[in-house]
């Protein structure tokens, strides 16, 4: 059993956290971090917590420190989470169609476990059917776990419960697995997604862009407003003239200097002039 973390070590991982990833964990996380990281000192014999800083400071290609992260982040999603802005996203696409798009590139840039690329995949096929356009997802989380879960693109019943029955039949294939009914994403909607791993704290990201629509839910909460402006500004950068971004639903623009126009809750657009 570890003894109670110091407040002096706290400090010290609550500055590694956010330099490293954007995340604030406010004074008020010490027994959230205290558990998280016990878990991993248990899983790797340590027994104090001054030890674990020194095993951090040893990190000689990142693994540790990756490791911690992983532990600290907030994974919590669903398949059509909000499920308005999928709606609306179905408009946009149609308008997108009119207007003779070929191409659409869309990005989930806090992913996690798949469910949202899954649903935009979903989306994206539902509208275009048989019509030859080029769809490409880019689904990137800093948390190494997560994207091996989402591409190994399986799901319980219970994490599959908001897709409708026909979409179930339609775009994923089941098994057994312990006795438990698993339902798996058809290749169809897999090859429209690469999963990669992309730190929202970095400046400037590695690709280029640009991308038609932007998803970056639930993840500002986790930064300061110094962290959501530099990657509003950078998503601002990547997004073409016209493309959306969604945020979401407790997360606003509100109070941040960024040249994007409003359209609906959580829902904003670069301008097509730009
Ligand atoms: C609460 S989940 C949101 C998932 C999904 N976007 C949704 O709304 O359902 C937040 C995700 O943000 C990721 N995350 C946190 N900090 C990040 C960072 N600096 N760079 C990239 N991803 C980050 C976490 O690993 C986690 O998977």
């Amino acid at each position: 059993m570890h003894k109670d973390m110091k407040n002096s070590t706290f400090k010290i991982l609550q500055k590694l956290i956010y330099d490293q990833s954007g995340i604030c964990l406010g004074d008020s996380k010490l027994t959230l971090l205290q558990t998280r990281v016990g878990r991993l000192m248990r899983q790797r014999g340590i027994i104090d917590y001054q030890k674990y800083v020194d095993y951090l400071k040893n990190d000689s290609d990142g693994t540790r420190l990756n490791d911690l992260l992983d532990a600290i982040s907030t994974n919590v999603t669903s398949f059509f989470r909000e499920f308005e802005q999928f709606k609306l996203l179905d408009k946009i696409i149609y308008k997108w169609l009119d207007k003779g798009y070929k191409k659409i590139r869309a990005w989930s840039c806090a992913c996690s476990t798949g469910e949202e690329p899954y649903s935009m995949a979903i989306t994206f096929s539902e509208v275009i059917k048989s019509k030859n356009i080029d769809v490409k997802i880019l689904a990137t989380d800093i948390n190494t776990q997560v994207l091996e879960t989402a591409r190994k693109r399986e799901y319980t019943e219970e994490r599959i419960e908001p897709v409708s029955r026909p979409l179930r039949i339609k775009y994923f294939k089941t098994s057994k697995k312990d006795e438990e009914k698993i339902y798996q994403v058809n290749m169809g909607l897999r090859k429209m997604i690469t999963f990669k791993r992309i730190n929202l704290s970095t400046n400037p990201f590695p690709m280029k862009g640009p991308f038609d629509v932007i998803f970056c839910r639930n993840v500002m909460i986790y930064f300061d407003k110094k962290m959501r402006t530099q990657l509003l500004m950078q998503i601002h950068h990547l997004l073409k003239p016209g493309g959306y971004i969604m945020l979401g639903h407790s997360e606003s623009l509100t109070g941040l200097n960024i040249p994007l126009e409003y359209v609906q809750p959580s829902v904003y657009r670069k301008k097509e002039d730009e």
